[in-house]
């Protein structure tokens, strides 16, 4: 069976603990109830692109214990299939979060199993990656497989969704398969290697002169940018309380993907994705915070996002 949406990336378990304030150097904090939550960013967009209403099929590798099988669950529960995921002799990834009271994160990635994510495994599944129409890439898994599978998705005719996170310079020949290339304003720079400066546009122009398709820079309470052949445009953000701002940019990202598979076209997509990601702000964790998309139209029509 064919999937429309497929993710190649990570899986992670997210040990999440609410904490005052981040601790200093040599420091003990006392925080709250660990929580261990489904998570990385790649589980994180197949979950997202799921509740949005598409069929999605997850490439990653786990680890053969507790937290994997967790992992593996989790997708499922959220309607993700996950034949395609490898378990390996390697722990789980593991992602340690730390929430302050404002809502924003400290994390630090332990990638285990993601690390096993190589070129060749990608190539044992390039039957399922070939028959997607979005191919959703992110980059906590060896760089080498990203780009393999923008390859390979791209000469199968799917379209490539490549979110440069964690931050990394892409060459001009991987830039030129994301359509859209998507990155905050961090990645967006990094992704160029151009140094501070706050010209969204110029910095959006900069990654399509560089090679990519399209571009969605996205910026947090500010809303998204979106650089295509129709030029630039912006989309306001929706007014909302952040609780936990995690994986708020895999939800944007997979809920994106879900639109692009249906045939909306990318602004409308974005749309729909930045209400996506608003709803996921306002909730503790990163998938358990990812809303049907019911949800999300019941939101869409009771805000108006910021003009
Ligand atoms: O993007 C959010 C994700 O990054 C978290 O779920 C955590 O696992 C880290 O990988
Ligand atoms: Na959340």
């Amino acid at each position: 069976m064919r999937s429309d949406v497929v993710v190649v990336g990570s899986a992670n378990a997210d040990l999440v603990v609410e904490v005052p304030r981040r601790p200093g150097g040599g420091e003990t904090l006392l925080g709250g109830e660990l929580r261990t939550l489904p998570g990385g960013k790649g589980a994180n967009q197949a979950a997202a692109a799921a509740r949005s209403g598409a069929n999605v099929s997850f490439l990653g590798c786990v680890g053969r214990d507790g937290n994997g099988e967790f992992l593996r669950e989790r997708l499922a529960a959220a309607g993700v299939r996950t034949d395609s995921l490898v378990i390996v002799e390697r722990p789980s990834g593991t992602a340690v979060i730390f929430v302050t009271p404002d809502g924003e994160n400290s994390i630090v990635v332990s990638p285990g199993a993601n690390a096993e994510m190589t070129v060749e495994r990608l190539r044992g599944a390039s039957g399922v990656l070939g028959a997607a129409k979005v191919v959703v890439i992110s980059l906590e898994i060896p760089l080498a497989t990203a780009v393999e599978a923008a390859r390979i998705g791209d000469a199968s005719g799917a379209r490539v969704l490549f979110n440069a996170a964690p931050s990394v310079r892409l060459d001009p020949d991987t830039l030129r398969l994301c359509d859209p290339l998507v990155v905050n304003e961090h990645e967006a720079r990094d992704v160029l290697g151009a140094g501070e400066g706050s010209d969204f546009r110029a910095l959006a122009e900069g990654l399509r002169d560089a090679g990519a398709r399209s571009v969605v820079i996205t910026l947090g309470e500010h809303g998204a940018l979106v650089l295509d052949d129709e030029g630039c445009s912006e989309t306001p953000a929706y007014r909302v309380r952040a609780v936990d701002t995690t994986g708020a940019g895999d939800a944007f990202v997979g809920a994106l993907a879900a639109e692009l598979a249906a045939g909306k076209g990318l602004r409308r997509a974005v749309g729909f994705a930045t209400a996506v990601s608003a709803v996921a702000v306002q909730r503790m964790g990163a998938q358990p915070s990812y809303a049907e998309r019911t949800e999300v139209e019941e939101f869409m029509r009771a805000h108006a996002p910021m003009g």
